[in-house]
């Protein structure tokens, strides 16, 4: 079977500043990383030297025939000290937005993305009153180098940032899948949702929204009502914020099966993927249709999609299966303008490099980058417009 997708749709791979830049010295993370005794199994370190080495990066997706490409802008680069601005670290950024627009790149660009800075962190983080106001702030100094940009994403994953916020209260480490975690600190849903709408007043005249952790809970038997109650916290009260919102960016890898008493381990004979995850393709298709009802008339950007795997049929095959999903719910209705693939790039996976979500390998020594099979097959899709 051929499927179809619209003219201008985008295709695009993704990544974030932390993960990929290394030396992100003055945020959050990087002390966390580089603290004695930390439980982090590698440092970020130099990451992928995309820092430096972003007009290759762009080069490649270029030259796969992909025709966007999503990354972030690190706030802790721009605002290292409170109040402190860097012109030099604007300039670069305004650089990668011209090195998208003069390769017929559509940039899309986040503008937080999990780290902040040290220094907001250490005054009280989302929960200081301040915090909506400092945020506000950044993002006036970063408009004037939005231009030409046509998507920006406020705040990534608010879902799970706001369940990260309760977990490290008390372990400090986290496990398992974003969905199967302790519901999120309220306190820093409503800051992180007071943020984002003040990021779009100062937005205003761009397309923005937010990307959510979409997480597919589904009911074990009996379980419905648990299961909507698991994810109203978790994900609902999210996307009501987005509901007048430009866009919502969908981010989709797997499902969560939620019992009588909250969500179940991945059964033992489940395929998994390296993050533990289980290996479900449908999972993308079934997030925007889930997305779509509870956002009517607020088009769908996936932001995210993508599998960790050592083996890279396993990524196509993933990926195959992901895209006839989204294809499927777009066909039943879903506005869906864009498809952008979790990870351009074998980048920093929040403690570890070991599971690879990319569609190019980085050597950890050289920082090369290796196109895999992988690259190459989106890339075709892309071009044609068409999953066969
Ligand atoms: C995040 C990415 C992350 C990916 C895979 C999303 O939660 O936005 O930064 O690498 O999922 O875990």
């Amino acid at each position: 079977m051929e499927r179809s997708f619209p003219k201008g749709f985008l295709w695009g791979a993704a990544g974030s500043a932390h993960q990929t830049e290394g030396n992100n010295v003055a945020s959050d993370l990087w002390a966390l990383e580089n603290r004695p005794g930390t439980f982090f199994a590698d440092r970020s370190g130099d990451a992928c030297d995309s820092y430096h080495r972003w007009p290759e990066d762009l080069d490649i997706v270029r030259e796969l025939g992909l025709n966007s490409y999503r990354f972030s802008l690190e706030w802790a680069r721009i605002e290292p000290a409170e109040g402190r601005f860097s012109n030099a670290a604007l300039a670069h950024y305004r650089r990668v937005i011209e090195g998208c627009l003069e390769r017929g790149l559509t940039p899309v660009v986040t503008l937080h993305h999990f780290t902040s800075p040290l220094w907001f962190q250490q005054d009280g983080g989302w929960l200081s009153g301040e915090a909506v106001g400092r945020f506000r702030r950044y993002v006036r100094a970063v408009l004037p180098i939005l231009g030409g940009v046509e998507w920006v994403c406020t705040i990534n994953e608010p879902n799970l940032l706001a369940m990260m916020a309760n977990l490290m209260r008390d372990k400090e480490r986290t496990e398992g899948v974003a969905g199967a975690m302790p519901p999120p600190d309220q306190r820093t849903a409503e800051a992180l949702a007071a943020a984002h709408l003040a990021a779009r007043e100062e937005l205003a005249g761009l397309r923005s929204g937010w990307t959510i952790a979409s997480q597919n809970f589904e009911a074990a038997e009996g379980a419905v009502a648990e299961r909507d109650a698991w994810a109203r916290p978790r994900e609902d009260q999210f996307l009501e914020v987005a509901k007048d919102d430009d866009f919502v960016g969908v981010q989709a890898y797997t499902r969560v099966i939620i019992g009588k008493d909250g969500a179940l381990p991945v059964p033992d004979e489940a395929r998994r993927t390296l993050t533990g995850w289980e290996f479900h393709p449908a999972a993308l298709g079934d997030a925007v249709r889930y997305t779509a009802a509870r956002l009517p008339g607020v088009p769908i950007l996936v932001t995210e999609n993508g599998i960790a795997t050592a083996r890279d049929a396993e990524r196509v095959e993933y990926t195959r299966g992901a895209l006839a999903g989204l294809h499927e719910a777009m066909a039943e209705g879903a506005d869906v303008r864009g498809y952008l693939h979790w990870s351009l790039l074998d980048n920093y996976e929040w403690g570890s490099y070991e599971p690879t979500f990319g569609l190019v390998s980085v050597d950890r020594e050289t920082f090369q980058r290796t196109l895999k099979p992988s690259a190459r097959w989106l890339g075709e899709i892309a071009r044609s417009g068409r999953l066969d």
